[in-house]
């Protein structure tokens, strides 16, 4: 069993209000559904950061100086699917520049998937994943003296309260060396019309990855949660720019987790706070890198202008 995953889930429940950490969402069954997600029609990050990826290629690889003067290491936190990595990863090798891929990902099942995809696709390029926390994986970054070239994709950034993403920039600036790159990709803040629907599509999709945390609780730690008494419940203002995604427990009710020994209350409407998706500007990232040690070199938006891949340098 888990340990973190079962201590975790003591705390949050135990809290008031309660909440739960969205790196619990992924599993086999979350993995399939965020993929799923990314691929419906009001999940526009994606394909503003695809729109990137593809379209921009060789201005993505100017900004992050990738060439054969240096061979390099291109290190992805949290890569998921890869599926707009892939893209980047293929025009470089086209070009025939020297680098390795290292994917880092909480998910071994994310991790496996990607590498028998980039087996077949790209079958010469060296490849070691590596299974891990975003905070517990900074430190081997230093275990070589390549050069590095950070990809943090996806807004997943956006998943950390803004104290908690600034100490984890500082804390990869720290473990990075003159001449390293970073590349952080979020999503732009903008009107309530376009961002909430990503967070609450017609087909459920988002409800059901929201609910899969709970489910995880009742396979992994022996809870007796009922998913048809709990409702996913989004939240977005423009002005404060931050998705926020709850759990609403629809009656008076009590859940007991057998790992836990303890049975929690909740009080009809009660909600379960599961993630946050902090949308940003050029003042909110100038401020999460200040006094970091890195410097902001470029900024490459999509077409529609939802999405930006920020390039930091490390000087
Ligand atoms: C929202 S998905 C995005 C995937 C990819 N970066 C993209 O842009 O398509 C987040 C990914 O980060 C991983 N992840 C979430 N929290 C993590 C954590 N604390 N440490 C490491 N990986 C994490 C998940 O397993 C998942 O594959």
């Amino acid at each position: 069993m888990n340990e973190q995953f079962k201590n975790d889930v003591l705390d949050g429940l135990s809290a008031n209000p309660k909440f739960l950490s969205s790196k619990y969402f992924y599993d086999k069954i979350g993995d399939d559904l965020f993929v799923q997600i990314m691929n419906l029609p009001e999940y526009y990050l994606t394909n503003a950061e695809m729109d990137i990826f593809s379209n921009k290629t060789d201005e993505l690889i100017a900004a992050l100086n990738c060439t054969n003067d240096r061979p390099f290491d291109i290190v992805e936190l949290g890569a998921g699917d890869g599926s707009k990595t892939i893209k980047l990863l293929e025009r470089l090798v086209d070009r025939k520049i020297n680098f390795s891929y290292q994917p880092v990902d909480i998910s071994q099942n994310a991790l496996d998937g990607l590498e028998s995809r980039l087996k077949t696709e790209l079958p010469n390029l060296e490849v070691e994943t590596q299974q891990g926390e975003y905070f517990e994986v900074l430190s081997s970054l230093k275990n070589t003296n390549r050069r590095k070239v950070v990809l943090f994709l996806g807004s997943n950034i956006g998943n950390m309260l803004d104290p908690i993403a600034k100490k984890f920039i500082d804390e990869l600036s720290s473990n990075l060396n003159g001449g390293d790159h970073l590349l952080i990709g979020i999503d732009l803040i903008k009107a309530v019309d376009i961002v909430l629907p990503a967070y609450n599509d017609s087909k459920g999709i988002t409800a059901a990855f929201n609910l899969n945390v709970l489910r995880r609780i009742n396979s992994e730690l022996g809870g007796d949660f009922d998913l048809e008494k709990f409702v996913h419940s989004p939240y977005y203002t423009e002005e404060e720019g931050i998705a926020k995604s709850y759990l609403k427990s629809t009656c008076n009710q009590e859940v007991f987790i057998a790992a836990l020994d303890k049975t929690f209350h909740f009080e009809e409407g009660e909600t379960i706070h599961t993630e946050i998706s902090r949308k940003y500007n050029d003042k909110i990232m100038q401020s999460l890198i200040q006094d970091s040690g890195l410097q902001m070199c470029n900024k490459i938006m999509d077409n529609k202008e939802y999405f930006a891949d920020y390039i930091l340098c490390k000087s």
